[in-house]
C-alpha cells in the first residue's frame, strides 16, 4: 500500500516515483489494467477482470472534495479491497481538498490518480479534469499538493491539440513529482472512438520524451485490440494461462460504446 517514503536506499531515492516503479515491475512483463470507469469499474467488475488476465485497475473518478466533507461519501463509493492492486481516482480543483482525500485512502491503494481528462459541462463549471489542465497555477498546486502526501500520484489527460503541446505538459507533471501518466490517444475534439481513433504513435512519441511510466488508453476495449497494442509497444504476448482480457470479439461493434473492457497498457 502506499506509505510515506522519501529514503535513500542503496543511492536510489526511494520515493512515491521509485515506489510506483517497483510495484510495475512486480506485476510483471504483461501489465493491462482496468481503466477508470464511473459506474463500471466497482470492485464486481474488477474482481471479473483480475480473473481474466486485467493486473491491476483504476477506481471510479470520485470528487476529492466529497471525500473530505462528506463522512460517508467514501464508505459509499469507494469499495477497494485489502492488497488490491488498485489506483483510486479522484476529480480535484483544489491541492487542500486533494491532499485531505488522499490522507483518507492511501492506505487501501497503490497510488492516487487526477483525472486531467473528464471533459463536460460538469467538469468545465467546477473547473477539473481538463479544464484544470487549461489553468496551469492551480494544476501546478494541486499536483504538487498531491505529491506531497508521499503517495505515488498518477495522472490521465488526453491529447492536447498538438504532440509538442502534450509532451511539454507531461513533463511538467514528471518534474513535479508525478509518479505515472495515462495517455488517452485522441483529443477531446475527438471525445470518443466514434470521433477519432485512438492515436498510438502519438503516445509513443509522448513515452519517449518522459523518465516515468506510461499507460496507453483508447481502442484497447477488445481483446485484439489490446494484443495489438501490447506489440506496438514491444510487448509480445505469448498467450498466457489466463487471456489477458474478455473475449468480445464476437460482439464488437456492440460492446465499442459500452464500459465493458476498457482498458490502459502499461509499456
Ligand atoms: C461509462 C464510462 C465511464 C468512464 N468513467 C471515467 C472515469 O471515471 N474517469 C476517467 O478518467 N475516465 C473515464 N472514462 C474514460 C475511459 O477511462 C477511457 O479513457 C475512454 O473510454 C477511452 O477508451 P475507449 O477507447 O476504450 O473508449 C469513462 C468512459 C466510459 C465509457
Amino acid at each position: 500500500m502506499a506509505a510515506a517514503g522519501g529514503v535513500i536506499e542503496g543511492g536510489v531515492v526511494a520515493g512515491p516515483v521509485h515506489e510506483m516503479q517497483e510495484w510495475l515491475r512486480s506485476l510483471g512483463a504483461k501489465r493491462v489494467f482496468l481503466a477508470p470507469l464511473v459506474g463500471g469499474s466497482d470492485l464486481a467488475f474488477r474482481t471479473m477482470c483480475y480473473e481474466r488476465g486485467v493486473v491491476a485497475a483504476f477506481s471510479p473518478m470520485l470528487y476529492a472534495r466529497h471525500a473530505v466533507e462528506n463522512p460517508n461519501y467514501l464508505n459509499l463509493n469507494l469499495d477497494t479491497q485489502p492488497a488490491e492492486n488498485v489506483i483510486v481516482q479522484f476529480c480535484a480543483n483544489n491541492g487542500d481538498f486533494f491532499a485531505r482525500a488522499i490522507d483518507k485512502v492511501r492506505l487501501r491503494c497503490r497510488g492516487v490518480d487526477l483525472n486531467l481528462s473528464w471533459t463536460s459541462k460538469r467538469a468545465e463549471r467546477g473547473g477539473y479534469g481538463e479544464y484544470l489542465l487549461k489553468n496551469p497555477t492551480q494544476l501546478e498546486s494541486v499536483v504538487r499538493a498531491g505529491v506531497a502526501t508521499q503517495v505515488p500520484i498518477t495522472c490521465k489527460l488526453r491529447l492536447q491539440a498538438s504532440v509538442a503541446e502534450t509532451i511539454a505538459t507531461a513533463q511538467r507533471l514528471e518534474a513535479w513529482g508525478v509518479s505515472l501518466l495515462t495517455i488517452e490517444g485522441r483529443t477531446s475534439a475527438q471525445l470518443d472512438s466514434r470521433r477519432g481513433i485512438a492515436n498510438w504513435e502519438d503516445i509513443a512519441q509522448i513515452r519517449a520524451a518522459v523518465g516515468i511510466p506510461i499507460l496507453y488508453n483508447g481502442d484497447l476495449v477488445v481483446r485484439e485490440q489490446i494484443e495489438a497494442c501490447l506489440a506496438y509497444t514491444g510487448w509480445f504476448v505469448r498467450h498466457p494461462r489466463n487471456p489477458p482480457t474478455f473475449d468480445h470479439t464476437k460482439a464488437h461493434t456492440a460492446t465499442r460504446s459500452l464500459p465493458l473492457t476498457r482498458a490502459n497498457l502499461h509499456v
